[in-house]
């Protein structure tokens, strides 16, 4: 009895952990236009997802840092930083749908 539920135990964790990984488009959307564009909305910081390729924002995001500093708790949650961190990659320059986010 105990051996099939360890293995059961196994197999449900190894399938949800990359799930729980992902961020999600929408929320990210919504969160990169109210936690970053505030800042990132005009001028020379101007930022959309096509400002950079997924590459560079995967390796962006990888550092974790803004400016030196850690990007949360500052700039948002973890989990709301996952969802702009999605919807960033998602719509890259050389994504298969880049997105401007409305300029
Ligand atoms: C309070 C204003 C402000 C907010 C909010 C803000 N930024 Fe920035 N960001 C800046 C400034 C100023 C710079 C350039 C100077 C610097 O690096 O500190 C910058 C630089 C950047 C850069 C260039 C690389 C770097 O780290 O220097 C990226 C990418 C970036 N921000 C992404 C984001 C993202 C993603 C968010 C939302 C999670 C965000 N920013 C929110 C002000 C802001």
């Amino acid at each position: 009895m105990r051996l099939p539920s360890a293995v059961l135990l196994l197999t449900a964790l190894t399938v949800a952990l990359p799930l729980a990984a992902q961020g999600s488009d929408a929320k990210g959307k919504y969160y990169f236009k109210k936690n970053c564009k505030t800042c990132h909305a005009q001028g020379k910081s101007k930022l959309s997802p096509l400002s950079m390729t997924q590459a560079q924002w995967k390796k962006y995001f990888q550092t974790g840092k803004h400016g030196g500093e850690p990007l949360s708790p500052k700039l948002g949650t973890p989990q709301q930083i996952m969802d702009i961190k999605t919807f960033l990659i998602n719509h890259a320059s050389d994504s298969p749908q880049p997105e401007t986010c409305g300029g």
